[in-house]
């Protein structure tokens, strides 16, 4: 056989190799099996004949051996310069949520309860007019029972409209002493406007004990303002009616934007409505099976978004309910 031949041809094909694709169909065809090479090895029967055989094969294999670490050579300083990150680069953010304002609102009021040992309790957004009404002693003159005003399923179901009916629930189910909070959302037949919305959310406060008496109320309440709105702030309560409590109150905090001198906020008063609040009453107590005579307690419920608003300078209730992310984002 030609080796002289052979031998050209072959490392001409090895070293033109572009690819290790390309370098090894070459392997396979003058170094494979059935390569003439390997053939002619097969065949060989003089010794200097079998010498110059191996020779080209040792010769060949070590080009294959040369190419094939050039091209990868090559191929990863290929892949290397096309994969490259520039690590200064700077990254690209990705963006962090937080809690909604009402949310951050809500959690904080119930830090501020936890801390003084009550439990915070889920109610119900579906009611009975049993729970809403009836055991809150609200007469069936009063106006909150018309379908003007609140939201009813049916006849006997209503979509609550304050979360005072928690308070029966939780005294159903246990025996005084109780100390619970429990907030959510409640609905009424509203049109929307800047300060009213047809849902909202309130926080339920209730304690019953033996002994507790209005200068409780005022403390407990005292605590919370001064969490929500400053270490500086007041309290009053001015006299009010609310069905299910005797005497009933609502409570004002100083104005935390003047300190009482007269501002916006508080509409030149020096004072902000917060909500309603009361002594238990006795019949609310009956109702549920405590003795009105050994037990006392006080209760009172405040809007959520009403402390936001306040608290954040907002001048509408409708952008804590729409969701759009440039107000939300501020807070
Ligand atoms: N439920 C009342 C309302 O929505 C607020 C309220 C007043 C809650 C007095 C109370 C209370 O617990 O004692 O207007």
């Amino acid at each position: 056989m030609d080796v002289q031949g052979l031998e050209n041809e072959a490392e001409s094909a090895i070293a033109g190799a572009s690819s290790l694709a390309e370098l090894d169909d070459a392997r396979v065809r003058y170094l494979g099996r059935k390569s003439a090479l390997k053939q002619a090895l097969r065949e060989v029967r003089d010794a200097e004949s079998g010498r110059v055989l191996n020779t080209l094969r040792e010769q060949l294999e070590q080009a294959v051996a040369e190419r094939e670490a050039a091209l990868s050579g090559a191929d990863l300083e290929r892949r290397l310069s096309e994969e490259q990150v520039d690590v200064t680069l700077p990254g690209q953010a990705i963006p962090r949520g937080h809690l909604h304002l009402v949310t951050q609102v809500r959690r904080q009021v119930e830090d501020v309860f936890l801390g003084l040992g009550y439990r915070v309790v889920d109610g119900r957004e579906v009611e009975t007019t049993h729970y809403n009404f009836d055991a809150l002693n609200l007469p069936t003159t009063h106006p909150a029972r018309s379908h003007l005003q609140s939201l009813f399923l049916n006849d006997d179901v209503v979509l609550r409209t304050e979360t005072s009916p928690s308070q029966i629930h939780v005294m159903e189910e246990g025996d005084p002493p109780v100390y619970m909070i429990s907030i959510g959302r409640v609905y009424r037949r509203e049109t929307p406007d800047a300060t009213h919305s047809p849902v909202f959310h309130q926080v339920e406060g209730l304690a019953v004990d033996r002994g507790i008496t209005m200068a409780d109320l005022k403390g407990t309440l005292l605590h919370l303002m001064r969490a929500l709105f400053g270490p500086e702030r007041e309290m009053r309560f001015r006299t009010h009616y609310f069905p299910f409590t005797e005497p009933s109150l609502e409570p004002d905090v100083s104005c935390f934007l003047c300190s009482g001198q007269g501002c916006a906020v508080c509409r030149w008063s020096g004072w902000i409505e917060l909500g309603g609040s009361g002594m238990v009453d006795p019949n609310v107590l009956e109702f549920v099976g405590y003795d009105p005579e050994e037990w006392t307690g006080f209760a009172f419920g405040i809007g959520l978004e009403r402390i936001a608003m306040l608290r954040h300078g907002l001048p509408e209730i409708g952008p804590l309910w729409q969701n759009d992310l440039r107000l939300l984002r501020q807070f």
